[in-house]
């Protein structure tokens, strides 16, 4: 049901988006050097004097987007999203409007339209992530403010500080990344706290003049919103600059998320691979391969996208632990990837072997735990027209084993059909079988 104009182009806007379900955040910047997170200066309490200076050591030596084209592509990520700017106000990208910025530091490069070209030339949709707080800026509330790292320092009152100033920056930023960068598919803007919101950043405005220079461009809900509060993005009268779609944040939505009526809208969890988004040196805990599967195929069975996260090191090198996951997840992709593309919401309660995702009148079977027997599909008797290992399209054949007839109403197959059970599983990741349905 289509209620208003805004949610109407939202959909439509979302098509390649709400297909593509997988994607790269790379969060990359000066803190990477310090290696405690991109939130470090907020976290301590940092000067400029003691953060800012990192800028002298960014050499990114390292540094080959193509590389990480190549992972995020072998992984089966769709889009990717680099953090063109954060919270600390510097500058990935070679912006006319502030001198610290990438082409500043030793390494000289725009690191972005680097970002871009590898990516797009690997057939990726590109995303930047634009941080809407500046730590850097001197318009920017300082003293009092809910996260500046001089927020106690009431000799950094804001008397003289001009927020219209900033606004002007801020939007001047946005223009230069949104035309001097040929087509971007997707803008992250982070983020909407207390009363820094909506029309606190002129959002009604900003989105105008990102729609005039790029019309299809996908906005996340960030102007309005948070991780804490998706915005009015849920309610049957969305705000212009309520977004594209919601961006619950390391979590998974318990039903997905839908609006006040029960409509499903696009959303995208975003989650680390360890605990941090940026480099993080001590930090390894690590998630395995199986359970950043397990999570995109959560989302997708619940009508979302997950924005998978590396943080790559100050040389420009995504962590070896990350590369490790992604080149497993990649193997599972290419044996099953048709089960995530274009792909969403069953509409069927969860099964306790796993999860479906579905495609229109074929349903895929992702499972997960295994099974003594066979593995049932509740409610499904004579539903079924056939049935097809994604893995390599082999025929699995519906069961009607002496021990089922009680459970009629349901079908079965085994994994393992010639010990008649379903351990151990052939895909320890996930095992997928789809299902075509009878036409109904
Ligand atoms: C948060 C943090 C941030 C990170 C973002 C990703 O809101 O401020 O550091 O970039 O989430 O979703």
């Amino acid at each position: 049901m289509i209620v208003n104009k805004v949610v109407e182009e939202r959909t439509r806007r979302t098509e390649w988006y709400r297909d593509a379900r997988f994607g790269m955040f790379i969060h990359w910047g000066l803190y990477a050097i310090p290696a405690k997170q991109e939130w470090l200066r907020s976290v301590e309490e940092l000067t400029k004097e003691q953060y800012e200076p990192y800028i002298n050591e960014f050499t990114v030596e390292n540094y080959d987007p193509k590389k990480w084209a190549k992972l995020a592509k072998e992984a089966g990520m769709k889009y990717a999203v680099l953090t063109a700017k954060h919270h600390d106000g510097f500058c990935l990208f070679d912006s006319q409007l502030t001198d610290f910025k990438s082409t500043n530091a030793p390494c000289k490069r725009d690191l972005v339209r680097e970002f871009l070209e590898a990516f797009r030339a690997e057939g990726i949709k590109v995303g930047l992530y634009f941080s809407i707080i500046d730590w850097h800026h001197p318009d920017y509330p300082h003293y009092g403010d809910m996260n500046h790292p001089m927020r106690n320092h009431p000799e950094c009152s804001n008397e003289n500080r001009d927020f219209d100033r900033y606004l002007e920056y801020m939007f001047g930023q946005a223009r230069e990344l949104l035309t001097n960068y040929g087509k971007l598919d997707l803008m992250w803007f982070d983020f909407s706290y207390g009363e820094m919101k909506g029309a606190k950043w002129k959002a009604e405005e900003l989105v105008q003049m990102i729609r005039s220079l790029q019309p299809d461009i996908i906005i996340d809900n960030r102007l309005e919103g948070s991780g804490e509060d998706a915005g009015s993005i849920r309610t049957l009268n969305p705000t212009t600059y309520s977004g594209d779609f919601a961006s619950p944040e390391q979590m998974i939505p318990p039903n997905g998320i839908r609006d006040e009526a029960g409509n499903m809208i696009p959303w995208e969890a975003c989650i680390t691979l360890n605990n941090h988004w940026g480099y993080a040196a001590r930090d390894t805990h690590y998630k395995t391969a199986k359970m950043a599967l397990r999570m995109l195929v959560e989302c997708v069975s619940k009508g979302g996208n997950l924005l998978l996260n590396v943080g790559p090191d100050a040389k420009g090198e995504i962590p070896e632990e990350s590369v490790k996951i992604l080149k497993e997840i990649g193997r599972w992709m290419k044996q099953n990837a048709r089960s995530i593309y274009g792909c969403g919401y069953a509409d069927l309660p969860k099964p306790e072997w796993g999860r479906y995702t579905r495609k229109g009148n074929i349903l895929y079977a992702h499972v997960l735990e295994e099974q003594a027997g066979a593995i049932c599909l509740e409610n499904m008797a004579g539903k079924i027209e056939k049935m097809r290992l994604v893995k390599d399209n082999s025929v699995v054949e519906e069961t009607f084993y002496w021990n089922l007839k009680e459970f009629a109403e349901n079908a079965f197959f085994f994994l393992n059909p010639e010990t008649a059970d379903s351990y151990p599983l052939p895909d320890e990741l996930d095992t997928v079988v789809e299902i075509f349905l009878k036409e109904e």
